[in-house]
């Protein structure tokens, strides 16, 4: 058998496969309220990296899962990534007026039209995964809602608006990252088990342990891009975190220590995935390219 091609070079397909199954997933922008479809359209459709849809897909392949069974919920997973980054780049979240290289949703279509959208995005998530054929819908939804609730993102991105301009420690920062990143990131890992119908604790436990892990790197290496890419490269404005007095990785443990902790952290949720052989192959390149991402 031929050795399967190098995750940077499957990434592509992947993208292109999400992104099909998320215009199919969205109301078109023929239907009424036109203004409001072509706003969720955007800001899920103009690009993005796909990188937690494609974790419900690799997760579930490792698991051997049904193919139709990873379609909805990696939908589900990447329409709340898609709303809470609208919503992070309004005036009064982040008053970010660039995204993944255009004007922001709500430089576009208008404050209020963004906020909207981001409502019917989170709405659509729920309504796109409840109806998958995968067994046990109810504990799909309860985990993409406590991910993304007030114990999750939403509570993760409360704390880092009452941290501006506020010194945290080290502990306060992880806690942070864990919940408005790493949360979302480990329920993507665990939509995709449990589609494949995986329920034994110690399999469930060690892929958790993994997503825990680069969920933390993810957002450790977004606060150093933040630093050293460029605006042109990211899509978004670089800088932005130092200009709005952020607490990030690089302002509590500088750039080389911030990279070096990612890194352990990508080595780490390597070493879980161990007993999964070369099944989880595709996992470990994706934990390696979170860490090593320039964008
Ligand atoms: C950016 O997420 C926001 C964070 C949670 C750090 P991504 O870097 O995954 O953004 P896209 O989807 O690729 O644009
Ligand atoms: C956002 O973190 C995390 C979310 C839950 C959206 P950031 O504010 O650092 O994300 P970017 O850098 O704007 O993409
Ligand atoms: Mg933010
Ligand atoms: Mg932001
Ligand atoms: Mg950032």
């Amino acid at each position: 058998m031929s050795e399967p091609a190098p995750f940077i070079e499957r990434l592509p397909d992947y993208q292109k496969c999400v992104h099909g199954m998320l215009e199919r997933a969205l109301p078109p922008a023929s239907e009424p309220p036109r203004r409001l479809h072509e706003a969720m359209r955007y800001a899920v459709l103009n690009g993005g990296k796909r990188i937690r849809a494609i974790l419900v897909i690799a997760t579930g392949e490792a698991l051997h899962a049904d193919a139709e069974c990873l379609e909805r919920p990696a939908c589900a997973v990447e329409f709340i990534h898609a709303y809470s980054l609208m919503h992070d780049d309004l005036p009064a979240m982040d008053d970010d007026d660039l995204r993944r290289g255009v004007p922001a949703c709500h430089r576009a279509f208008g404050v209020a039209t963004a906020i909207l959208a981001g409502d019917a995005l989170q709405t659509l998530a729920f309504e796109t995964l409840a109806d998958t054929p995968a067994p046990d819908a109810g504990e799909l939804v309860r985990t993409l809602a406590r991910s993304s609730g007030s114990r999750g993102m939403a509570g993760g991105q409360a704390v880092d608006l009452e941290s501006v301009g506020r010194t945290l420690t080290l502990a306060q920062l992880e806690r942070m990252h864990l919940q408005k990143t790493g949360a979302l990131i480990r329920a993507s890992v665990r939509l995709g088990a449990l589609s494949a119908g995986a329920r034994d604790p110690e399999v469930l436990d060690r892929l958790d342990e993994y997503a825990r892990c680069i969920g933390l790197a993810f957002q450790i290496r977004d606060d150093v891009l933040d630093v050293e890419s460029e605006t042109e490269t990211l899509g978004k404005r670089q800088g932005a975190d130092l200009a709005l007095g952020k607490p990030t990785y690089p302002s509590i443990l500088g750039l080389d220590e911030s990279r070096a902790h990612a890194h352990a952290l990508h080595e780490r949720a390597s070493e879980r995935l161990a007993p999964f052989g070369r099944d989880a192959d595709f996992l470990r390149g994706l934990s390696e390219f979170i860490v090593s991402r320039v964008r």
